[in-house]
């Protein structure tokens, strides 16, 4: 391993609170004083940012395999351009979405299959080496509890291209993400997310204590 910082996502269908839950993280983490950035995907740096427009504009129509590319040069301007030089510097790095959100959403939600593997692990790799996360902290939902969040009336969130797909869609996502559970076993937590904010940010905290704060925790008994 190249660098001493710890990689974390949070990963899950929308409207699971991941945004929410990342504002309590770095709530958290301050107050422990740890070294650490928050982050999004796509976007992140400048050129992931203008790719992010793309994207989720609406008025955007696009084939499958081109969402996924371009999905894939975001991720790869970010990671080069901020998360590794954040993980040299051994910083914590907490993002929001990474490879499981496209794995997910255009392999099992478009139907695009391993072509979005591939593709993402040429994104992913620089000089010889994968920059997989220590641990994929996986919030799930169904997509009825998930988007009626979003389209609650109070909910201060942009709607974007992909909320307006059909409901079908956010099924296989969510089923998506199930198998991903069950193929990358060890690379996620997964964590109820219907319950109150507070409780999921209590089990959040656990996974991430025992990442982050575990080795230096002392015994006195
Ligand atoms: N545990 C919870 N219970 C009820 N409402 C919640 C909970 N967590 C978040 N919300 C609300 O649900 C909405 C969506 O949350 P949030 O934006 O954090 O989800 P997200 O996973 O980031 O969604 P997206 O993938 O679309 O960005 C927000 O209005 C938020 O206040
Ligand atoms: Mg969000």
């Amino acid at each position: 391993m190249k660098y001493s910082g710890k990689f974390i996502v949070l990963e899950g269908p929308d409207g699971s609170g991941k945004t929410t839950q990342i504002a309590r993280i770095e709530e958290y983490l301050r107050q422990r004083g740890a070294d650490f950035i928050s982050t999004r995907e796509p976007g992140g740096v400048a050129v992931a940012e203008k790719i992010r427009r793309v994207i989720l504009d609406v008025d955007n129509a696009m084939s499958g395999l081109t969402e996924c590319l371009l999905y894939a040069a975001a991720r790869r301007e970010h990671l080069l351009n901020k998360v590794i030089p954040a993980l040299e510097q051994g910083k914590t790095v907490i993002c929001d979405r990474y490879v499981m959100s496209s794995l997910s959403y255009q392999g099992y939600g478009r139907g695009l299959g391993s072509d979005v593997l591939d593709i993402n692990k040429r994104a992913i790799s620089v000089n010889g080496e994968e920059y997989w996360p220590d641990i994929n902290i996986y919030l799930d939902v169904t997509p009825e509890v998930g988007l009626g969040r979003i389209h609650a009336k109070d909910a201060d969130r942009e709607i974007n291209r992909l909320d307006l797909e059909q409901a079908d869609f956010h099924q296989k996502v969510r089923d998506g993400y199930l198998q991903l559970i069950q193929e990358y076993e060890g690379q996620f937590a997964e964590i109820d997310a219907s319950q109150s904010e507070e409780q999921v940010f209590a089990d959040i905290k656990n996974v991430i204590d025992s990442l982050l704060f575990a080795e230096s925790r002392q015994d006195f008994s």
